[in-house]
């Protein structure tokens, strides 16, 4: 079975044990890199420890949780391979695995309540990438990578 990555900054604290709550509760495995109070840390600690565990393939997926969530995806989408996506509407969790083969789930923490979260969460975990032009897009994004890389 797969097994999920999270963490969060204080920001994001509150809403990531209850999704761990909710995702240990369903049978699924969580790994959570913290962190493991609400005292105030530095965000960019947390999504790079989980974006660098997804580029050394010990997670196909992970989500990531700070106040607005727009710092972690910043950070995230720095990481080459990394599809961060920012989602606080099912719309956009549904449109992001389909369109965009997110793999990391993005939220805020002070921006959505618990249960909207869980909608959102459900509907990324269980929505697979539609692959075709939606793959050739992204074949331009990782050009983009490839092309800083041999400057
Ligand atoms: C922390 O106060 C806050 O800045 C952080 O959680 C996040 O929202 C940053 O984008």
């Amino acid at each position: 079975m797969e097994k999920i990555a999270i963490a969060s900054d204080h920001g994001g604290f509150d809403l990531k044990e209850n999704i761990i709550a909710y995702l240990i509760k369903k049978g699924l495995e969580v790994d959570n890199f913290g962190a493991h109070s609400a005292d105030s840390v530095d965000y960019p600690d947390y999504g790079i420890k989980l974006a660098q565990a997804i580029i050394d393939k010990k997670f196909v997926r992970g989500i990531l949780i700070c106040g607005t969530g727009v710092g972690m995806s910043i950070v995230v989408n720095r990481f080459p391979g990394i599809r961060g996506t920012l989602c606080s509407d099912v719309y956009t969790a549904k449109m992001c695995r389909e369109h965009n083969d997110s793999n990391i789930l993005i939220m805020g923490g002070r921006v959505i309540d618990v249960s909207l979260a869980i909608e959102i969460l459900e509907t990324w975990l269980n929505t697979e990438f539609e692959g075709g032009r939606h793959q050739r897009r992204l074949d331009k994004i990782n050009q983009i990578e490839t092309n800083l890389k041999t400057k």
